[in-house]
């Protein structure tokens, strides 16, 4: 069924996350038939757009980032007239009306009320505002229709997370508000729920009694593609791992949901963070390395190697910048699950590959009754998840290699969804989207994760921030796995990081 009639406000309409993601993600909705019969999407911006120049740049993303292109058949012009620009600045509180002339003239089109989404692509400094002056707005109010979507960074620290769930939330009821962790619309990450809790096989196994270790890694090649002035004030751990790895660790360590209730869930979820250990601040040092890129050469796809510039140099980033383009931390969580199991988490920019990967590695087996030569290859039984950009998942086991000697080798099964499916992946900001218009919040972070997510980083935030010596700071080979400290923190507990 399709959500009901929609007016769909972005701030930011004329800003690169709406042409690169927002508007491609709704253009495959509607062509997947997945749109209301009824809806607008208006870009609210201050650059001077028509409509119809408006629609001409959206064309150009759609041509550049959507996973289907306008065909032959021009289904853009079906669905560009639904779009549409309002030119105004967030920040005047005087030219809301605007937004309610419209809300009014079109539910009077549609013949009544109409959903009303207001999603915030624009920076976070913004977004207070723009909630301020919206509640203005005497519909606002109203939690059964209108929602607001704010995109991360939510906020920069706890405190500044605090003030700004609280400003949200003396306008807008928590079920109005969608904290977007985009790393949730990935369907990837949707099927750790479907791999845990639809089989049985893997839930006996899943504590500390099985595992060993589980291992999150989410590790780009991209450097910080025209990002700097945002990237400087926030680094690896503020931008990957207080969101999305967190997330996904959840995702990994949470008991059985009772059912897919949005809330249901999503106490499960706080309920991991809540039981991670909180670092005291002469443990970080233990727990956590960051690193930063220096100069070097990164495979440019071919055979060519193209040299690139350290973090220090690039553009809008200080030559003495202490802002971490790598991170890794440990961390446990203190359940009756997950005692003593560690969580190894990394992710950086520059690394040796584009590759989100978590992995479950399994107890070596209790008695080992082969002879010690069978064994030479033997390696531990591992769940390896692959998010992105390969999709699969695969089991590592030990089989007989054939031939007369006793020899054995691990091997592997695997499934792999571009095999076993034939479906088109949809992107995560469409899955995303498409729960804002039927209010699912699943998939959305609620005020207490970002809050508990918060309180696990911040220790070492402010342990970072305290040690401002240039040379302390460990440098790291573009196309590397990060710093010889991320190295040595797993070794010292005689694990390695799965590098493949
Ligand atoms: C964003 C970060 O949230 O996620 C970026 O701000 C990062 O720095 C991006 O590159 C990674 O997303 P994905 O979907 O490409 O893994």
């Amino acid at each position: 069924t399709r959500p009901p009639a929609t007016l769909l406000f972005i701030f930011g309409g004329s800003g690169d996350l709406n042409f690169r993601k927002l508007t491609p993600a709704l253009y495959n909705l509607f062509l997947d038939g997945y749109m209301p019969e009824q809806f607008e999407v208006v870009g609210i911006g201050r650059t001077a757009y028509t409509d119809d120049s408006y629609r001409e740049r959206l064309l150009e993303g759609i041509d550049e980032f959507s996973r289907r292109k306008n065909g032959p058949e021009n289904q853009w012009a079906t669905f560009s007239p639904r779009v549409g620009y309002l030119q105004m600045d967030g920040g005047d509180a005087a030219a809301y009306h605007l937004i309610g002339d419209r809300v009014k003239a079109r539910e009077a089109d549609w013949g009544g009320p109409a959903n009303i989404i207001f999603y915030m692509s624009v920076a976070p400094q913004l977004v207070p505002g723009i909630a301020t002056n919206l509640s203005q707005l005497d519909f606002c109010g109203d939690k059964s229709r209108v929602r607001i979507v704010v995109e991360k960074p939510f906020g920069h620290d706890l405190q500044s997370a605090r003030e700004l769930n609280a400003l949200l939330l003396s306008h807008f009821a928590e079920e109005q508000i969608y904290r977007i962790d985009h790393y949730l619309g990935k369907e990837t990450v949707q099927n750790l729920l479907a791999l845990r809790f639809a089989n049985t096989l893997f839930e006996p196994l899943w504590n500390h009694n099985y595992v060993e270790y589980v291992q999150l890694t989410a590790a780009e090649t991209v450097g910080l593609e025209g990002r700097g002035g945002y990237y400087e004030q926030s680094g690896a751990l503020r931008d990957m791992i207080q969101n999305h790895l967190l997330q996904l660790l959840c995702m990994v360590a949470m008991e059985p949901p009772t059912s897919f209730e949005a809330d249901e869930i999503r106490n499960k979820k706080v309920d991991v963070l809540h039981a991670i250990r909180r670092i005291a601040p002469d443990q970080v040092d233990q727990v956590a390395v960051r690193g930063q890129y220096g100069a070097g050469e990164k495979d440019g796809g071919s055979a060519s190697r193209k040299p690139t510039p350290a973090y220090r140099d690039e553009e809008g980033v200080k030559p003495d910048s202490m802002t971490e383009t790598f991170a890794a931390v440990t961390f446990f969580c203190d359940n009756w699950r997950w005692e003593g199991t560690p969580f190894y988490v990394r992710t950086g920019k520059h690394l040796a590959e584009k590759s989100s990967v978590i992995t479950v590695q399994f107890r070596p087996a209790p008695h080992y009754a082969f002879p010690g030569a069978a064994a030479k290859s033997w390696q531990h039984n591992c769940l390896i998840i692959s998010i992105q950009p390969d999709m699969n998942i695969r089991l590592r086991f030990q089989a007989k290699r054939p031939g007369q000697t006793l020899a054995l080798d691990p091997v592997e099964m695997e499934f792999n969804y571009n095999t076993s499916f034939t479906e088109q992946q949809p992107e995560a900001y469409e899955t995303l989207l498409l729960d804002v218009m039927a209010g699912d919040a699943t998939l959305f972070m609620r005020a207490d994760q970002v809050d508990e997510a918060w309180q696990i980083v911040m220790p070492i935030l402010d342990q970072w921030a305290a040690q401002t010596d240039p040379a302390s700071m460990p440098i790291y080979e573009p196309g590397s796995w990060g710093p010889d400290q991320s190295t040595e923190m797993i070794e010292k507990n005689g694990f390695n990081w799965m590098n493949e």
